[in-house]
């Protein structure tokens, strides 16, 4: 599979030296830099959840996009503390949905990637809890890779609700060193929301707080 991804990427990154040449298209390397800049931000911009999908299924390959994206995520003292789960049999994609209280995306989804904190591989003492911050990192990574990849995709949370967690627990059969944070359920979009514009200026101070 590994290979698969590398072909992947060199494709893409032929189609874009294709696609440069084809049109003439002399950038500068700063303007290149500022149109993949751009991407990104619009990448964050436009993320939304998506709760309804298609029954189009999703590659192997792209599974591994994803998998890639949440492993690239920052960790305190790069200890990358998690596990990834990810879930393409639709029984145990019903099996999860009857534990959860919105069992229809469940249901409905291609995939979904449970992430875990793996407390075999947290720092010791209060660094302990960094593995919450850090398996969210991974999520949003997640997400925006996913949204990225033309997926739609939703963050629903286990942890710190113990019924979520228990009932992630028992139907992944996890060890009790796996805490699940969320289940990210994907796939192909079945509606298409708009993303919620949150900019509140009252929410941000510069330099001191009330400024
Ligand atoms: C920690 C966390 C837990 C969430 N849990 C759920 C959930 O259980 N079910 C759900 O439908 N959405 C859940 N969401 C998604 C939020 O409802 C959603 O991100 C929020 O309404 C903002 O909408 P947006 O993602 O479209 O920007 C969760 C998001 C976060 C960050």
């Amino acid at each position: 599979m590994k290979k698969n991804i590398i072909n992947h990427l060199q494709a893409l990154a032929l189609m874009l030296v294709a696609a440069t040449a084809t049109t003439g298209c002399n950038k500068s390397d700063n303007e290149t830099t500022e149109n993949n800049g751009q991407a990104m931000i619009d990448c964050i911009m436009t993320r939304t959840s998506i709760r309804a999908y298609t029954d189009q299924p999703i590659g192997a390959d792209s599974i591994e996009v994803l998998l890639r994206a949440g492993m690239a995520a920052p960790t305190a003292v790069n200890a990358q503390p998690w596990h990834f789960i990810a879930i393409t049999d639709k029984a145990k994609l019903e099996e999860l949905a009857a534990g959860s209280f919105q069992p229809q995306m469940l249901q409905q989804a291609a995939l979904a990637i449970v992430v875990c904190g793996d407390l075999t591989k947290t720092l010791e003492g209060v660094g302990q809890q960094f593995w919450i911050q850090d398996c969210s990192a991974a999520t949003e990574n997640i997400l925006l890779a996913a949204h990225a990849l033309g997926l739609g995709a939703v963050w629903t949370a286990a942890y710190p609700i113990e019924e979520r967690i228990a009932s992630v627990s028992e139907a992944l059969h996890l060890p009790s060193t796996l805490i699940p944070l969320c289940t990210i359920v994907i796939g192909h979009p079945a509606e298409q929301p708009e993303p919620k514009d949150k900019w509140k200026p009252e929410n941000v101070s510069y330099n001191e707080y009330g400024k």
